[in-house]
């Protein structure tokens, strides 16, 4: 075995989606043996697909939809049972819902708020025991919106839920750390992935959006997961309860 994450058990929720899927085919290629899943069954199938294409470990549950207690059990069992062990949490997947106040209602709100926070949660509290067992990283995927806003932006309920996972991460990092446990997020700023494709073409969105960025362009998928591959490896040994902002430099003017 060969590869900065050498026969590490990598979990890595939304492999179906951009950063889940490029995620998923950069650990694979560094060694990984990678568990996936995503509640878009086809889509998840096709990284599953293109990871072992290209050689790679990986098995992978669809539909899983990590709102449901029961799913994350199961996902964990599905890790478990494959390859005995789990060494890497990241805590990928969400959805939410993007309205100003007059009208974001509150059932979208509270769906942000499962789809964003409660399924770092669920997942988190089924693999904690596996964790625990011999210690491990966990990488839960904030975002800019935890530290800033943005004009352009409806992200009421998104910065709600992701200040919740920036401070969830620290709080785990302390749990943690008697077990071996490191808990680190990353925040990325705007990236160029399917959710944000069709906005990228708005140019009232894109506009404002690309001015506050430092490097005058939006991230690729593959620039997160390089940062989710350090945080996963032994290379990020001495980090925990950390942010990586991934962002161009979007929150530092
Ligand atoms: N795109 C950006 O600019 C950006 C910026 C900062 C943070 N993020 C965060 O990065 C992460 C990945 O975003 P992306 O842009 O790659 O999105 P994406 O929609 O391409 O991928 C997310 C995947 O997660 C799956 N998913 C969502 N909720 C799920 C659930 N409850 N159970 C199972 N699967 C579920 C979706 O089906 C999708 O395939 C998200 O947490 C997002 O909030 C994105």
């Amino acid at each position: 075995m060969s590869g900065r994450l050498a026969g590490k058990v990598c979990l890595i929720t939304g492999t179906g989606g951009s950063m889940g899927g490029s995620s998923a085919r950069m650990f694979a290629r560094e060694g990984a043996k990678v568990v996936g899943c995503d509640f878009n069954l086809e889509a998840a199938r096709a990284t599953l697909d293109a990871v072992r294409a290209g050689g790679g470990e990986m098995v992978s549950l669809e539909p899983c939809d990590l709102r449901d207690p029961a799913a994350c059990a199961a996902l964990v069992a599905l890790a478990l049972d494959s390859f005995g062990t789990i060494d890497v949490l990241f805590n990928n997947a969400a959805d939410a819902h993007f309205a100003w106040i007059n009208e974001l209602t509150n059932e979208a709100f509270a769906q942000t708020l499962d789809s964003e926070v409660n399924v770092v949660f669920n997942l988190t509290k089924a693999a904690w025991p596996a964790l625990q067992a011999k210690g491990g990283s966990v990488i839960n995927m904030a975002s800019v919106s935890a530290w800033i806003t943005y004009q352009a932006l409806p992200g009421l309920a998104h910065s709600a839920g992701k200040g919740a996972v920036l401070s969830m991460t620290r709080h785990l990092a302390l749990e943690g750390r008697h077990h071996g446990i490191r808990v680190n997020s990353l925040s990325p700023g705007l990236i160029e992935t399917g959710p944000t494709r069709g906005l990228l073409a708005v140019p009232e969105f894109a506009g404002p959006m690309i001015d506050k960025i430092m490097l005058g362009r939006p991230g690729q998928p593959e620039e997160v997961a390089a940062a989710a591959l350090f945080l996963a490896s032994d290379e990020s040994s001495f980090m925990t309860a950390a942010d990586m902002r991934i962002d161009g430099g979007t929150t530092a003017w």
